[in-house]
């Protein structure tokens, strides 16, 4: 057979999965879900399974759209990323003030903090929830989405939350302890950006550092890949891998998108790219390439994620710059498959022979 009837999936499955985020929606679109059944192994939720969408209020949850995903997962035999337990965005109001009355998906608290012993109480009960609904299609979690900000954090590294406000350091740990003896099977990963190099990979190796010695169960790390078409170099990657897999977690590549801009090109001047720019475009697909070809060095990287299917549907265009097109994605405007996927499906195939 030739490599174009092959999908990704197929042709690194010795190496790792590979996968994508989905809404529910895109999962309804005839082109979308040929992409799926073809060349993905793993789906992570994109919003559905966040705090506020799916727990709104204490004593209401919203399973639809996590729902439909999970479906759709199991009627495929795709496992999910279940993505997010504890994370600072998108957490609805009642989590953090004292009666919890408050409803809506996000907003801020007003009102009485919350007790850090009700913070905990109602983490338990939310991490109950989810994983009793999901835990048999859920084969790794975001248990920690982002703790870490060592630009204006706390003095030991940490983001300043409300949950840490509230909680601590040690509802982290909790977090752990509570989500394995919830589900035991599933990989527990600890998640975040810009982790590969400087000063926040130093604070997330410490911090795992502590939660392994203190016997709190985390499995893995998940570099979340929001990078760019120049950037990390290879060497940079490969440090990043060796750095955590020396800690003897997996690793998994959770968010991959490759903008096709500087981080904040065109901010002061609003030239933005009003179509796909071949040049770049070349580059991002030397990038993808490298990381798929180092990826499958390291036996401790165990999938690469994108964070969505086309071009049609990304944060990237309203992030870090409000409306500016961006094409960061495996799949273009249309769902075609850009030039970077039959390349990166030969020489996954090349690896297997
Ligand atoms: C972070 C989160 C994701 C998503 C992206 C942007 O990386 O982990 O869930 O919200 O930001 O879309």
């Amino acid at each position: 057979m030739s490599e174009t009837c092959y999908g990704l999936k197929d042709a690194w499955k010795a190496a790792f999965r590979v996968g994508a985020a989905v809404g529910e929606k895109i999962l309804k679109t005839e082109a979308a879900d040929k992409i799926i059944c073809r060349h993905f192994s793993s789906l992570t939720p994109e919003n559905a399974m966040k705090f506020g969408e799916i727990h709104p209020e204490e004593n209401r949850w919203h399973w639809t759209e996590a729902d439909e995903i999970a479906n759709y997962a199991r009627r495929l035999g795709i496992p999910l990323r279940g993505h997010t337990i504890l994370w600072h965005n998108q957490t609805p109001p009642w989590l953090f003030i004292a009666n919890g009355e408050a409803s809506g998906k996000t907003g801020e608290p007003s009102g009485e903090p919350a007790s850090k012993t009700d913070l905990f109480r109602r983490l338990e009960n939310h991490i109950a929830g989810l994983t009793g609904r999901y835990n048999d299609v859920v084969y790794a979690w975001d248990v920690l989405n982002e703790v870490i900000d060592v630009e204006t954090g706390s003095d030991d590294g940490f983001r300043l939350s409300k949950w840490y406000q509230i909680g601590g350091r040690e509802i982290y740990d909790f977090a752990f302890t509570a989500m394995q003896a919830a589900s035991p099977r599933a990989r527990l990963f600890y998640n975040d950006y810009n982790i590969e190099s400087g000063k926040k990979m130093e604070a997330t190796i410490r911090f795992l550092s502590e939660l392994l010695d203190a016997g709190v169960p985390v499995q893995g790390v998940g570099i979340q890949g929001h990078w760019y078409y120049n950037y990390p170099d290879a060497e940079t990657l490969c440090a990043a891998i060796e750095a955590y897999s020396a800690l003897g977690l997996d690793i998994e590549f959770t968010e991959v998108d490759i903008s096709v801009y500087e981080f904040n090109e065109g901010a002061d001047t609003h030239k933005f790219f009003t179509a796909m720019p071949g040049d770049r475009i070349r580059q991002q697909a030397e990038r993808y390439k490298e990381i798929f070809r180092i990826a499958a060095h390291y036996p401790a990287v165990k999938n690469i994620t994108t964070w969505g299917i086309a071009d049609n549907h990304t944060w990237l265009d309203n992030f870090p710059v409000p409306g500016r097109k961006n094409w960061p994605l495996l799949f273009d405007m249309e769902y075609r498959h850009k030039h970077v996927v039959p390349a990166l499906v030969e020489t996954g195939l090349s690896l297997n022979d």
